[in-house]
């Protein structure tokens, strides 16, 4: 089924430091805020020639499908090299970060002085074939939720660039509004217990302790990935973003999922929930609002 929305937003700069008006600005940042996509289909991520190398899964260390640095302690994760390759690779990954937050500066000003930097990440593996279990298999449509980072609420958002060097698109399939999704599966998520929550997190399966805004985001996740009637029937829309363009998004609010695609950068942010100019378009006011109820983060 098709969208009845078409959430792209085309935006034809060709700079990570994009000059807007601020009424531009404001309406990037509804946009955003309501659950579209701002595509930015001029925007390429430049490689430096001896950077080229690092377009490649060989330098996966098997166990991670992205190299990543981690957004508080900036060691390079998921990669195999020696000092030089992997100190190269971490500079690529954080000039990539450094452009993203520049373009989120330049995009979206009042998100500034609330985004914090979460982790960046570059995409090697085809997401085509990637093996996993259904839970992690982001070729499904599902809005992102982590069984073991619980966010307390904060939001999501990330800015991705594909990097592919032959002219592959990276496609996605991108799904109905979150509230749609969530009046279908809300009523088939368990109810929330404290002390499950607590057990997890002593069994270190959290790294804090998950509230319940976290564990419906979880559940929803999961429902909407194991359901296979919903991911064949639900509405939605395919979406090619070519190499050399970037997109801005917040993934705890739109559906998606990735069809195919080689050779990704992405930066995430974690935005808290005051910084958010629509609030009752966030998650987390949606649920509340189907729940007919307040929900504890
Ligand atoms: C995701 O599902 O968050 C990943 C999307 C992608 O790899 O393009
Ligand atoms: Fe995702």
């Amino acid at each position: 089924m098709p969208l009845a929305i078409n959430p792209i937003l085309e935006l034809p700069f060709t700079s990570f430091m994009p000059q807007a008006s601020s009424n531009a600005q404001a309406e990037f940042l509804s946009h955003l805020e309501h659950g579209g996509i701002l595509f930015l289909p001029n925007l390429g991520f430049e490689f430096a020639p001896s950077e080229t190398r690092f377009l490649s899964p060989d330098w996966s260390d098997g166990q991670s499908k992205n190299i990543y640095l981690r957004g508080n302690n900036r060691t390079i994760k998921g990669a195999k090299g020696n000092v030089e390759e992997l100190a190269a690779m971490s500079a690529l990954i954080e000039r990539y970060s450094s452009r993203a937050t520049s373009l989120i500066a330049h995009l979206l000003p009042s998100y500034m002085p609330h985004a914090k930097l979460a982790n960046s990440s570059l995409r090697c593996v085809e997401a085509a074939g990637r093996i996993t279990s259904w839970r992690k298999d982001d070729r499904r449509l599902h809005a992102d939720a982590f069984p073991s980072k619980p966010t307390a609420g904060t939001r999501i958002l990330r800015v991705f660039t594909n990097v592919n060097p032959q002219n592959k698109p990276r496609v996605w399939n991108v799904g109905e509004p979150f509230a749609d999704m969530a009046a279908k599966f809300l009523p088939k998520v368990p109810a929330y217990t404290p002390l499950q929550a607590k057990l997890i997190n002593a069994l270190g399966i959290t790294k804090s302790l998950r509230g319940e805004y976290d564990h419906m985001m979880l559940h929803l996740h999961d429902l909407t990935k194991a359901d296979a009637a919903y991911q064949a029937n639900a509405p939605q829309m395919r979406v090619e973003f070519p190499a050399n363009s970037s997109w801005v998004v917040y993934s705890d609010l739109v559906l998606h999922a990735v069809l195919s695609g080689q050779h990704m950068m992405e930066q995430t942010f974690h935005l808290p929930q005051e910084s958010l100019t629509f609030s009752a378009a966030s998650p987390k006011n949606i649920l509340e609002r189907l729940a007919k109820r307040a929900i504890n983060c």
